[in-house]
């Protein structure tokens, strides 16, 4: 694999962080990878070896970390809705020590922004042992984990300095996505068939630049949400409850407010006990399925005197809602609703004065056990 890498990418150039800078890039990433992987009819590109290899395998593993492993989450129903196989999520750090039974014919599927993530490779070590395929999915396609799995494939987002990951995120769910697709396409399924990848992956970069250029509302909601807060709640539904988990991980990372992510419809089974008069809750409502729902859930918090925001998607928002954002295929919206997200926590690390690409106690790649 080859990576051209513009060395403008690694200078921080007008913005005041790296972080910034990178949320900026995502539409650009978007559309590198889709020439990276897209012929000019439309049809996606892969390797055939990787393709044969996980139209053998029965069962896909995806094993991550930290941001990463939010990205599995994201994948999870594309691989499964678009190429017919079962997928199992898992952090690296538990599944080392705690091997579940695994099916006949598992394939290993390791996303890494870094490729040197430490508790990726000790699982890596062992799946290999037992003979089976891997795949690392990586920015960095001279790390370790790239060098030692069977198959390679590259996120080409560029450098990505802040510690705080933003566009290696979506570029793994974009490629998820492109993979998926072309997984579908190569067994043949009608689903894949009918998703139009090039399509809908552009319109996710429109819709990221909607959100950028939207970037001094979300200050102010971040202002008004956050302010004076030691706590705050993500909740959604699918794919919108893995988004609130990377919403709630970036604000906790850079801003070190206490925030968490849940599925809506749980948080009456014991979180709900934690909403007080102004607590901060974020709700993302994307999906036309659970939509309804999520917002009952949303009212729920507001009786309680929660401080509730809704982030909707435009075929779904309704008066009163605090942000809009483009509607997408619902599989691909996190594509464009965690740059609200991102953005969110940029904003709320800003007001504090913190420094935001190098938040206290965490390094960008982490090789230690
Ligand atoms: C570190 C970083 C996180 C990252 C995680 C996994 O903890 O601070 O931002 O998500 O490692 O890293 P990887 O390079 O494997 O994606």
């Amino acid at each position: 694999i080859t990576v051209t890498i513009d060395a403008a990418e690694a200078d921080k150039g007008p913005y005041p962080f790296y972080m910034l800078k990178e949320i900026n890039e995502q539409p650009i990433v978007m559309r590198r990878l889709l020439a990276a992987y897209t012929k000019a009819d439309g049809q996606v590109e892969m390797p055939a070896a990787l393709l044969s290899a996980l139209a053998a395998a029965d069962r896909l593993y995806i094993v991550a970390a930290g941001t990463s492993y939010h990205a599995g989450l994201i994948g999870k129903p594309l691989f499964e809705s678009l190429a017919y196989v079962p997928v199992e999520v898992h952090l690296a750090s538990e599944f080392g020590y705690h091997l579940p039974l695994l099916s006949a014919h598992p394939l290993f599927i390791f996303l890494t922004q870094s490729g040197e993530t430490a508790d990726i490779r000790e699982v890596l070590v062992k799946v290999k042992k037992m003979g089976a395929p891997t795949l690392t999915i990586t920015n960095v396609v001279t790390s370790t984990l790239a060098r030692e799995a069977d198959h390679v494939l590259a996120l080409h987002a560029g450098p990505e300095i802040a510690v705080a990951s933003t566009k290696a995120y979506t570029a793994q769910v974009a490629v998820e996505a492109l993979l998926a697709k072309a997984l579908g396409d190569f067994k043949g399924t009608e689903a894949a068939t009918k998703f139009d990848v090039t399509h809908w992956l552009s319109m996710a970069a429109a819709g990221q630049q909607t959100l950028i250029d939207q970037q001094a509302r979300l200050h102010e909601l971040a202002t008004t949400l956050f302010a004076g807060q030691d706590r705050a709640f993500y909740i959604g539904r699918g794919s919108d409850h893995a988004v609130s988990l990377e919403a709630a991980l970036k604000l906790k990372e850079i801003s070190y407010v206490h925030a968490e992510g849940f599925a809506a419809g749980e948080l009456k089974h014991g979180t709900i006990a934690l909403i007080e008069p102004g607590t901060p809750t974020v709700a993302f409502v994307t999906d036309p399925l659970t939509a309804a729902r999520t917002r009952s859930n949303a009212e729920e918090v507001a009786a309680r005197g929660g401080h509730v925001a809704i982030i909707a998607t435009s075929d779904l928002a309704e008066v009163g809602d605090d942000l809009v954002v483009p509607a997408i295929e619902p599989r691909l919206t996190p594509l464009v609703a965690i740059v609200a997200g991102q953005l969110l926590a940029y904003f709320t690390s800003l007001d504090r004065g913190y420094d935001v690409d190098r938040p206290r106690n965490l390094a960008k790649s982490v090789t230690v056990e």
